[in-house]
């Protein structure tokens, strides 16, 4: 689906990935990109300052996504890899494309209709702390998206209606020059990567304190390991691996034959939770062991990894500048 197409991913800093976030979409969106005919993937620094304007947590944020990147295995030979603001044509685009956009894509746009039903929620004004960053962030995705003929935006559920609107905004330019200025973009969802739990069982996710760290030492990672939910049952008891949490994560680290002997011993007895504990724990550290060594190396060598993104910059400027030109003659007439 992916082979000979373009394919574009924005990630916003916001934290240290989880290994919920790493496996299910970071490690995923770098291998997709592998096949495609041109990969780009950017850091969406200006969607964050939205949120966040610590000047010293944003530094840090983006410092550890970009390494994360590099220590998952993002080529950056092969990929384009920058920081969205060091490509300042997907602002004038953003300019250009504002005229095109019906105020009313915005009303509805999810991130911030669930900021206003916050609000609401809460007895606040609709509009409370809600910046214009926020509400017509739609717009700068469009641009991000736009700027570079996008044909793929591989995404999370909760992103999707961000790459229509981009994908309207682009047809409504269309069709109002009677030509295919701008490529419509599509999403991509990906419905088959495993979601792994949380140590409570749920939907592994920061807002539910159940997360298993990726991107911290051993002793952080074996400390939520050993607070995965378990009952009490006493180790020669036969249980049924299904409905024990730790195996369920397992499987999706360990290989299958690991994965049998774990339910061979929970299901006759030999394996107690704190045995199955260790394993996966160990299943873990045998996984990313090596990415995190990846990692830490380029945090403490972040010349390096500036060198690559301001490279990435000049490749994507030159792509994104073809596009504006494209569009400013489109739209002024010369
Ligand atoms: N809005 C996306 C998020 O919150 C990040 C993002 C910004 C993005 N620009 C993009 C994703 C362009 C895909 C394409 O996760």
């Amino acid at each position: 689906m992916i082979e000979g197409k373009k394919v574009l991913t924005g990630v916003k800093p916001t934290g240290k990935p989880h290994l919920g976030n790493y496996f299910g979409a970071i490690k995923p969106a770098i291998e997709m990109g592998k096949t495609a005919k041109q990969h780009i993937m950017f850091i969406a620094d200006y969607h964050a300052i939205n949120a966040e304007k610590r000047v010293d947590v944003l530094n840090k944020e983006i410092k550890e996504i970009a390494c994360i990147y590099l220590a998952a295995g993002l080529d950056p030979k092969k990929s384009i890899f920058y920081r969205q603001s060091d490509v300042p044509e997907i602002f004038e685009m953003t300019t250009i494309l504002t005229a095109f956009t019906p105020k009313g894509f915005m009303n509805k746009a999810h991130a911030y209709k669930a900021a206003v039903d916050k609000n609401v929620a809460a007895g606040k004004p609709n509009d409370d702390g809600i910046n214009m960053g926020l509400y017509t962030y739609p717009i700068l995705m469009a641009a991000d998206i736009l700027s570079f003929d996008t044909d793929i935006v591989p995404v999370g559920k909760d992103q999707v209606q961000h790459v229509e609107i981009a994908r309207d905004i682009a047809g409504a330019i269309n069709a109002y020059y009677g030509k295919d200025v701008l490529v419509q973009p599509e999403a991509a969802f990906d419905d088959n990567i495993a979601v792994i739990p949380g140590t409570d069982g749920r939907k592994m996710s920061k807002s539910y304190g159940n997360v298993i760290p990726m991107f911290e030492d051993d002793k952080v990672l074996k400390k939520a390991v050993f607070s995965i939910k378990t009952d009490s049952k006493p180790v020669e008891e036969p249980k049924n691996p299904e409905e024990v949490l730790v195996y369920e994560i397992y499987k999706a680290f360990a290989p299958d034959d690991k994965v049998q002997e774990m339910a061979e011993g929970l299901k006759n007895g030999k394996l107690g939770y704190g045995h199955i504990k260790n394993m996966l724990l160990d299943a873990i550290l045998e996984k990313t062991t090596k990415e995190r060594e990846i990692y830490n190396y380029y945090m403490n060598h972040f010349d390096e990894v500036q060198a690559i993104l301001d490279e990435g910059a000049v490749r994507a400027r030159a792509i994104a500048s073809r596009t504006l030109k494209r569009l400013k003659e489109t739209v002024f007439g010369f």
